[in-house]
């Protein structure tokens, strides 16, 4: 595999999570694979999750990692073609991406959406220059749009914790106090229409997701009616997509109770506002798969890193 930009980058998602849970039967199975080889992982943005765990998949792969807060510790990045530097960025993403090429072997980008130009966004700005102009495989850590290695963590924990063949998965739109983006709906959608699973959004009139990712899964706005039979509940807040990153509404309403979610397994990719998002009682339950899908993080990740270093 040469990049993983997106859940379409899957071939096969049955077979990758069959591959996934065998490498998290034994992780350092394939300790030798990366010898000599570094990672780069570059933050545009914080994390905890990704950040730990990518660097936990390079090292049980063998391989050396290196990590930059691209914000704090580099020089301004350019993107714009044809720009006038006069301004704050020192540097071209032409000559950063081809630098950072000599020194790693597989590059890592994490950079958020702005939320406010949909164009750009849309365009993935950061992600595809990266693509573009480094010279090595590229794995999007979460992009404007998109954050397929958590979609596909996440259908490693379904597929490892159901007791049906075709289980309810409930994808909700919960609250928040924070416009945040699209990108993990986005990818938990499209894992999802790639397994075979009873799948539905809920989310309130206003926060319909993009129209050219849901396709024709079943959208409710009734979050009661959504929910009975429920196998799966995900929870996730996004800000509005038509009334691009606003937040419409604060329906709180929509939070995630026991009460409402009843015998269902409780999914969220994490970090979560307690008693906004979901209250104590379903994160503090059996029923919380929160920390198990951290977990699997690390070995969505050793599976992208092998299939991209196999073909190095
Ligand atoms: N779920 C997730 O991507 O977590 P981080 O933002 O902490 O990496």
């Amino acid at each position: 595999m040469k990049h993983y930009a997106s859940i379409q980058d899957i071939s096969d998602i049955h077979s990758w999570i069959k591959e996934a849970r065998k490498i998290k039967e034994n992780p350092l199975k394939d300790k030798k694979l990366g010898k000599h080889k570094t990672l780069g992982l570059l933050f545009f943005n914080s994390s905890l999750r990704t950040r730990l765990s990518t660097q936990k998949a390079a090292l049980n792969l063998g391989m050396d990692t290196i990590v930059m807060n691209v914000y704090e510790d580099a020089w301004g990045i350019e993107f714009e073609n044809g720009s006038i530097m006069n301004g704050t960025t020192a540097e071209h993403i032409k000559e950063a991406a081809a630098v950072v090429s000599q020194y790693c072997d597989v590059i890592a980008v994490r950079a958020f959406p702005t939320l406010k130009d949909k164009e750009k966004d849309e365009r993935e700005q950061v992600l595809n220059a990266f693509i573009k102009y480094a010279s090595v495989p590229i794995i999007n850590m979460e992009s404007a749009t998109s954050h397929p290695l958590q979609g596909l963590t996440d259908a490693i924990t379904i597929a490892e914790n159901t007791t049906k063949k075709r289980p309810k998965v409930v994808l909700s739109w919960a609250p928040h106090v924070k416009a945040l983006p699209h990108a993990v709906a986005n990818s938990f959608v499209e894992a999802m229409q790639k397994m075979d699973v009873d799948f539905v959004i809920t989310n309130p009139e206003e926060y319909n997701l993009d129209k050219r990712i849901t396709k024709n899964t079943t959208i409710m706005h009734d979050q009661k009616e959504a929910f009975k039979n429920a196998d799966f509940v995900y929870a996730k807040n996004w800000s509005s997509y038509d009334d691009y990153g606003q937040i419409v509404k604060t329906d709180l309403d929509w939070m995630i109770t026991k009460e409402k979610i009843g015998d269902a397994k409780f999914m969220h990719c994490l970090p979560v506002r307690r008693n906004v998002v979901v209250e104590d009682a379903v994160l503090d339950s059996e029923n919380s798969l929160v920390i198990q899908q951290a977990n699997n993080r690390t070995f969505a990740a050793q599976l992208v890193l092998k299939k991209i270093v196999e073909d190095l």
